[in-house]
């Protein structure tokens, strides 16, 4: 053959080049894409599109046929209640929606939409269906704990065609109620920000009996549709992916369209891989084709940039243009799909090009349940988070160890393993907190048991832990082990206490320990009898220093479609799956959170448990994380984004697997990958069994001393994460925060998510994200001072600036205007410095002044609840540096304090010093400064070095220089 007669160098070139070929054609390992539905394949997403299509071809011919029935109409104590009729045919016959608005104390608006004949149960299933006849109506009662109070204030005023209600705070919002059609335009000051069916995309799909329709004869005409242009073919059962669901209701979806007028940005509705701004769906330039999805599903190697559905769903969204935030909650738990669009804004036909506004329309499609969405008209970031938190509750206050670094992978296999680990860790210096175990180290996956030969004395293993403060995490999932003699499956059996079939059966589906039931959360009884598995003495080997990991809680289910239940499966009450299925990771979560406060009586420690799948609501119970992502660049860039829209929907405590789930992470990648994990709210090493082992030591130098300087940097700054967390606990506050949150009047912000502060630190980091980097943009929003954190090096002016950013270095900004609290001696475990002295950092501000917060208590039990705690404010201006209490007193307060009398500031360090201290070397009050004055284009700073006061008392220190020196 003629290619035989090439010289070797040219063989060597030939198959360079097919390897190089090769290398670009193999597929990237990417989802399955034909496990999971797109909207053409759900049938009520389907139908709604078709809906909002037809409507958009109508136009101004379109009319909805929802109509507010006047007469029906009610208002008491800050609620208006009537009915809304749908007519359904052209003679006029009507379907009737009772309706209730309420107007809330805490400014916040309720529409809820019903339907009666399902309400009074007035409707028949198909295939002697035992399912409940209602529209899910206890979705609240998971997802809400507070701030349904009714307003006081609240007025109405109505005429023949509208309602109109004043309400909020002074008054300033507004509802306009429209009876024909039915809408409702949410005002604040003479705005309107928010419009409910302004398009006319309202649909309640009423309940109708099934008209079973003789086959047309040969030669016979197909009978005239009753209601033209729908397409029925999904109304009574839907296939997919060999499985049928019975839909024993038939078609009962419920969408509404949700318009914010010169909005343009919408963030929030997680969990998606995608930019922080959310795209357009239908339209637009690089949009989407298909809606955002929220069904929660084990999307395995999930891609990125993509509306699919992942592990959770918060179906919250907030809107946001220049000074302006509102924000809508849909509490739906139902498989839901949102379509986005921005257009010009229609009311002003000349606002064309530059400075035009744009009009964010969104459309909100769930299967079945209520029509419920909440309002909020902000006007800031903060005001809107606060007010949804003020529903669903604020975030967990977290052990303080469940902050620090954690180390995992699927599976540290042995006991033994998992003490050469952390006497590893201890000998190359690296702090971390918890060694966690995945599925391997059950008995035969049977949760609550270990498996005898390769983890026969766990005890040991925790107490090895304990000696340095560390803790274990072990993986408790739903399914549980249909084997004979499993006492965990006997009892849950014999109780009746898992999920049921459609007949009404124990279900059985095919997971890791392969036939399994699944534990039924949504059950009181469920939850009491879960609580019996956890105490010390019901799960042996364990201990007070061991935690737990609540995954494949969508539920997954290997055999089911789209990878979990069948939607006819039934839930306690009779409730089908379909209903409840996005709520189903919450209440599996919240079992264990009850069940982990109840491990022993009269101890009550904060649980600390991670979901990884998770609703509205789910913030109160613990920690999230990104599920299975891929050791790639693409990947690590994907995390922040995701993180920080989280963050925005409540859900702050989230973290993606550092290094990559699947696949085995190049040295530079893990690196960086870690000194992005440092500024995840929850910071794990995780990876794939099928992985190559690559705790932080294996890496060897120079990754593994940049991977430790990494993780030294989060343990000093712990107090700053601590206090952080503190504050997203009382309002809601993200921890790391985007841009738009904190500069809600920038408008050259508003889309950026590789970037965002720490709490309320000042500290500014844009972790480098992108192979082979060596700096980055970072932006800069406004005129303040800032410096790099390492090595001061001053920046200001608003817009972009280069950061250099070798691969020891994260690029991190400090904020003029700030303090911040950090510890400096580095230690094994977050655990063993709790009494350590603190650094306060002072970064001055271009007035000269700074201030900061450190909130602080024993970072384990619930006495701050009582008043054990330190939260102080610290404040510099005219050179005083002042520490006040910022606390309430309560029955505890004194006893904690006592406990921290020793604990004292021992260094203070001044960024940006003034000028006038060059030379000096004491202040007026004695103490020892150390300046050093500006040079090489670092600013000039200063140290106070044992300043000699405590953390918990007021104090000031006069910063003027000494004045012998002057
Ligand atoms: C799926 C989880 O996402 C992953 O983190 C875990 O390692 C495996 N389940 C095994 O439990």
């Amino acid at each position: 053959m003629r290619l035989s007669l090439l010289p070797s160098a040219q063989w060597t070139a030939c198959f360079v080049l097919l390897s190089v070929l090769c290398s670009l054609f193999t597929p990237a390992v990417s989802v399955k894409y034909e496990n999971f539905k797109t909207c053409d394949q759900s049938g009520f997403c389907k139908r709604n599109r078709a809906y909002a299509d037809r409507a958009g071809q109508l136009g101004s011919s379109f009319e909805s046929p929802y109509q507010i029935a006047p007469e029906s109409l009610s208002w008491k104590n800050g609620q208006l209640q009537g009915v809304i009729l749908k007519t359904i045919d052209a003679a006029g016959e009507t379907v009737r929606l009772p309706l209730t608005i309420s107007f809330l104390a805490s400014g916040s608006a309720r529409v809820v939409i019903d339907e009666e004949k399902r309400q009074k149960g007035e409707i028949e299933l198909r295939h002697n269906s035992i399912a409940r006849k209602e529209r899910y109506n206890e979705a609240e009662s998971w997802a809400i704990v507070g701030g349904l109070d009714l307003s006081t204030t609240a007025k109405e005023e109505r005429d023949a065609t509208k309602s109109i209600v004043k309400y909020g705070p002074d008054g300033q919002f507004e509802a306009v109620v429209t009876f024909a059609p039915f809408g409702i335009d949410f005002k604040r000051g003479d705005a309107t920000h928010v419009k409910l069916n302004d398009r006319g995309l309202l649909n309640m799909e009423h309940w109708r009996p099934k008209v079973e329709k003789a086959e047309p004869k040969e030669g016979e005409e197909t009978p005239v549709q009753v209601q033209q242009g729908e397409d029925e073919s999904t109304w009574w059962d839907e296939s997919f992916g060999g499985a049928t669901d019975s839909k024993p209701r038939g078609p009962e979806s419920v969408a509404l369209d949700i318009t914010f007028p010169g909005y343009d940005h919408v963030y929030g509705i997680p969990e998606h891989a995608g930019p922080l701004s959310l795209k357009e769906t239908r339209g637009g330039s690089g949009h989407h084709t298909d809606p955002y999805r929220l069904y929660n599903a084990d999307v395995f190697e999930y891609i990125m940039d993509s509306p699919m559905t992942l592990y959770g769903a918060i179906p919250f969204m907030q809107a946001h243009k220049k000074d302006s935030t509102v924000g809508v909650f849909w509490l739906n738990a139902a498989e839901t799909w949102i379509d986005i669009i921005k257009e010009k804004e229609s009311h002003n036909p000349l606002s064309l090009g530059i400075g035009s506004k744009i009009d964010t329309k969104t459309h909100w499609i769930s299967e079945s349940g209520l029509i419920d969405v909440f309002v909020f008209l902000g006007p800031t970031p903060k005001d809107v988070t606060k007010a949804y938190g003020e529903l669903t509750g604020y975030s967990q206050l977290p052990q303080e160890f469940a902050i620090a670094y954690h180390q995992c992978r699927w599976n540290y296999i042995t006991d033994e393993d998992v003490k050469d680990v952390d006497r590893k860790m201890t000998k190359y210096q690296i702090p971390y907190d918890v060694i966690w175990l995945d599925i391997e180290y059950t008995d035969d996956r049977k949760y609550f048991t270990w498996d005898p030969l390769t983890f026969p004395d766990p005890i040991g293993m925790l107490k090895q832990l304990d000696q340095s403060d560390r803790k274990l995490v072990a993986i408790i999932d739903p399914h549980i082990k249909k084997k004979d003699g499993y006492h965990v499956v006997d009892e849950m059996t014999k109780k009746d206490l898992a999920v049921h079939n459609k007949e009404g059966k124990p279900y059985e589906g095919w997971c890791w320990p392969g036939s399994s039931y699944w534990v039924d959360c949504f059950n009181p009884a469920a939850i009491s009898w879960w609580k019996t598995l956890f105490p010390y003495s019901a799960f042996k080997g364990s201990a007070e220093n061991l935690f737990i990991w609540n995954d494949m809680n969508e539920p997954s289910v290997f055999n089911g479609p789209e990878t979990t239940m069948p939607k006819d499966n039934l839930h306690h009450g009779n409730w089908e799956h379909r209903d409840v299925h996005n709520l189903n990771g919450l209440t599996f979560h919240n079992a264990t959170y009850q069940a982990l406060l109840s491990r022993k009586k009269g101890e009550l420690r904060r649980p600390f448990i991670l979901t990884r799948s998770f609703y509205a609501g789910s913030q109160r119970l613990g920690a999230m994380w990104t599920g299975d992502n891929q050791a790639n660049w693409d990947h690590l860039a994907a995390a922040f984004p995701m993180i920080l829209n989280n963050g925005i929907a409540g859900f702050p405590f989230a973290g993606a697997d550092v290094g990559g789930f699947f696949g085995n992470p190049e040295k530079d990648l893990l690196t960086r990958w870690y000194q992005a994990g440092a500024f995840y709210p929850f910071f794990r090493g995780h990876a794939h069994i099928d992985t190559r082992r690559r705790e932080p030591y294996l890496a060897g130098e120079p990754y593994t001393g940049i991977i430790t300087r990494a993780l030294r940097l989060r343990y000093s700054l712990l107090p700053s994460w601590y206090t952080a967390f503190h504050e997203a606990s009382v309002d809601g506050t993200p921890i790391i925060r985007p841009h738009y949150f904190e500069y809600p009047s920038d408008e050259q912000g508003f889309a950026i998510d590789d970037q965002f502060f720490i709490g309320s630190t000042g500290l500014l980091a844009h972790p480098v994200v992108t192979q082979g980097a060596d700096s980055v943009e970072i932006y800069i929003p406004d005129d303040e001072l800032y410096y790099d954190y390492f090595d001061y090096t001053p920046y200001s002016g608003q817009g972009k600036h280069t950061m250099s950013a070798p691969l020891d270095k994260i690029p991190l900004l400090m904020q003029g205007g700030h303090i911040f609290p950090r510890k400096d001696r580095p230690r094994r475990s977050s655990g063993l410095m709790k009494f350590d002295p603190y650094t306060l950092v002072i970064v001055l501000g271009k007035d000269g002044t700074a201030k900061g917060e450190l909130y602080v208590d024993d970072g384990d039990s619930f006495e701050y609840e009582q008043g054990a705690y330190i939260h102080r404010v610290f404040q510099y201006s005219n050179d005083i540096l002042e520490s006040k209490n910022i606390g309430t007193k309560g029955k505890l307060t004194d006893k904690y304090l006592k406990s921290m009398k020793d604990v004292v500031v021992e260094r203070i360090i001044i960024v940006g010093a003034p000028a006038s201290w060059t030379g000096k070397s004491s202040l007026k009050g004695g103490e020892e400064l150390e300046y050093h004055a500006a040079e090489g284009g670092k600013a000039a700073w200063a140290t106070v070095k044992k300043p000699g006061v405590k953390i918990g008392e007021d104090w000031k220190i006069d910063f003027s220089v000494s004045h012998d020196e002057v």
